[in-house]
Order: structure tokens, then C-alpha cells, then sequence
């Protein structure tokens, strides 16, 4: 399958007050194809919100790309200037964001936010002058209120004639979120980012969501980033994964593959440490992941592997082919036999 988006070995870092240059994606490679979906997960902290950031051209001022490329369809967006990519976003590629209920804006209603993505989508410029009344004829703003009561319908919002005035503070989180996957889809995307869109709900709201998301990027063939933490609902929602640790793709494979039978202790103690509804002892990772400025040379998950050796500590493993459609980047990666 060809890819729609291809990021490959991008590093990401920022130059620290002392003047010392920190480096929190180590050279991150993945693909998704049309249609596809794929997830990224890992510990808090590995890099998966930065990663979907640089794809979306929104990274913190401090960040900066110092290698790789982000190639979508034949365009590497990392040379795009910011009005070349304003006007990606939301069409090429869109976000579902991980906090709900501070993603919207509090002063304008949910019609007001809709009426700005569907009036202007797609623009580099919008200024004061297109806010003009009379350039906005009132037919066209009616067929905007239709078109966003017709986009919260099919995110199965109750009562959307009456919720398209209401403020985002007279919503639930769920019903944010279910806003915010509207207005994500409504430029109808090639790819949706979706960045822990549940975690800030309760688990069955959670499953709601997912499946809502699931049903409709299936429906219009939407391909899909979902970054998750949740490994049981990466290997319901993902065709691919990617297991992503201190700023490097540790894993990545088919997600039924790489889940039955992981090939990176990092990829096995992740998903031993999935809680069981069972009396089993509860068994996680220990240790936390490393201060990006004290990685060094070597695999960064050495000091908390079962596994490691001497050779762990000299150079970066590669992340290599080891069968079945898998990568994985650890040096003892087919000879060790991993429980999961
Ligand atoms: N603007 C920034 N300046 C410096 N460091 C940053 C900046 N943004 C993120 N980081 C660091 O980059 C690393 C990765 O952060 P990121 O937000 O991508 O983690 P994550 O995998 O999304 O975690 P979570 O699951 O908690 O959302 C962290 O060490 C974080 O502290
Ligand atoms: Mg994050």
C-alpha cells in the first residue's frame, strides 16, 4: 500500500536556557495509507503528542525540526511556510484534540465555532473585512447553520437545532468531544489525528467516542492516527501500531502481531502491565522513562530492561526487520522469547 503521509527519521528538539541543545524525537519514523489506521502508543511522556504536532505544523515555538522529512502525497510539509499549511489543515489533515472540554472556546457558541471552519477552511487569510455582513449573504449563512446542524446529527448529538446555540460550558465532556469530532470531519479530511480523544471521559463515554470515530472514518474512508496509552483499544482500533519510547519508534508492526507476540521487552512489559479484572498481581514497568538529556549513546530502555547487555549500552539499535511484517529496534530482539 502506498503511503498518504510518510514521516521518516524526524528529530525534534529545543536548545535548553542553559544553551544545551535536547533532543525528544530521536528520529521517528511511520507511514499511514489511505484508509489505514494506525496507533501510536506509549508512556505519557514519549513524544506521541509532539510527533502529532509536527505533522500538523502546530509545534511550540521552541521546537524545532532539525532532521527527517513529513512527506504528504508528494509535498515534504516541513519546507511549507504557515499559509501553505493553514490552508492543509482541516482538508489534508485534522485533529481531534485530548482535552476535551478546553479545546473549544468558551465565549463563542457551537455554531459560531462552525460558522468560522465552514466560512473559512481551506483560506491563508481571513481579516475583519470577511466578517462584513454583506459579504456573507444570509442565504449562504443559513445553508452554514444547516450544513453544522447536519454535522452534529451525524455524530449522533440529541437535539442538534437547539445545541448548535448553546455555549461549550452547557455541555458534558462527552458532548464536547462528539463537537469536536464534528468539527474535525466537517472539512471532510484525509487523515484524522486523533490524540487521546477518550482519556478525559469515563470508560463507557470513552467507548462511545471510540466507536463513533471508528464508524465514521470507516464510513468515508478516512485514514487515522489515534495516539493512545490504551493498549486494548489500540488492538481494536489499529490496523498498524507503533510503540514509541523516549522519543524513538520502538516497535512497530501489524497491532494482532505485535501484541501476541511482542518482539521488544519495552512492547512485553507494556502489555503485562495492562490491568486484568482478575486477582493476578498487578505488573508493571519499573522505573520511569529517561531525562531526554541523559539518554546518551545506547537503547534508552536499557536501564529498566530485564535483558539488557554490554552491547545495549553502545549504540542506538536500529529499529530492523524481524518477521511477520514486524520491525523492532532491540539488539536481542529474535532470541528472546517474550511473554506478553
Ligand atoms: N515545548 C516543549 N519544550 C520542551 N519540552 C517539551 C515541549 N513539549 C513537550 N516537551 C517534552 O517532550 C516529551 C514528549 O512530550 P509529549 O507531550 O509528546 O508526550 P506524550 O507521549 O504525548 O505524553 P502524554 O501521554 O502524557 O500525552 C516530554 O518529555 C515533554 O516534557
Ligand atoms: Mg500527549
Amino acid at each position: 500500500m502506498s503511503s498518504l503521509l510518510a514521516v521518516d527519521n524526524l528529530e525534534i528538539g529545543y536548545r535548553d536556557t542553559d544553551g544545551v541543545d535536547v533532543t525528544l524525537l530521536r528520529g521517528i519514523s511511520l507511514s499511514v495509507a489511505r484508509g489505514e489506521i494506525i496507533a501510536l502508543v506509549g508512556e505519557s511522556g514519549c513524544g506521541k503528542s509532539v510527533t502529532a504536532k509536527a505533522i500538523l505544523g502546530v509545534l511550540p515555538d521552541n521546537l524545532k525540526a532539525h532532521r527527517g522529512t513529513i512527506r504528504y502525497e508528494d509535498r515534504n510539509l516541513l519546507e511549507l511556510d504557515e499559509a501553505a499549511y493553514q490552508a492543509m489543515r482541516g482538508r489534508a489533515f485534522t485533529l481531534v484534540p485530548q482535552h476535551p472540554l478546553s479545546s473549544l472556546n468558551p465565549v463563542f457558541t457551537v455554531g459560531e465555532q462552525f460558522f468560522d471552519l465552514i466560512a473559512f477552511q481551506g483560506r491563508t487569510h481571513v481579516g475583519i473585512i470577511d466578517y462584513w455582513r454583506p459579504r456573507l449573504s444570509a442565504s449562504r449563512r443559513r445553508a452554514i447553520r444547516t450544513r453544522t446542524i447536519d454535522a452534529l446529527r451525524e455524530v449522533s448529538l440529541p437535539s442538534p437545532e437547539e445545541l448548535v446555540d448553546r455555549y461549550p460550558l452547557q455541555l458534558s465532556g462527552g458532548q464536547s468531544q462528539r463537537v469536536l469530532i464534528a468539527m474535525a470531519l466537517v472539512g471532510d479530511p484525509q487523515i484524522v489525528i486523533a490524540d487521546e480523544p477518550g482519556t478525559a471521559l469515563d470508560v463507557t463515554i470513552e467507548a462511545q467516542i471510540n466507536d463513533l470515530l471508528l464508524e465514521r472514518v470507516q464510513a468515508r474512508q478516512t485514514s487515522m492516527i489515534y495516539i493512545t496509552h490504551d493498549l486494548g483499544i489500540a488492538s481494536q482500533l489499529a490496523d498498524r501500531v507503533y510503540v514509541m519510547y523516549a522519543g524513538r519508534v520502538v516497535e512497530e508492526g501489524p497491532t494482532a502481531t505485535v501484541f501476541a507476540t511482542p518482539r521488544h521487552p519495552y512492547t512485553a512489559g507494556l502489555l503485562r502491565a495492562v490491568p486484568k479484572v482478575t486477582d493476578e498481581p498487578f505488573e508493571g514497568i519499573p522505573g520511569t522513562l529517561p531525562d531526554p538529556k541523559a539518554i546518551g549513546q545506547g537503547c534508552a530502555f536499557r536501564w529498566r530492561c530485564p535483558f539488557a547487555i554490554n552491547a545495549c549500552a553502545e549504540s542506538v539499535p536500529p529499529l530492523s526487520d524481524v518477521g511477520d511484517g514486524r520491525r523492532a529496534a532491540c539488539v536481542r530482539a529474535t532470541e528472546l522469547e517474550l511473554v506478553a
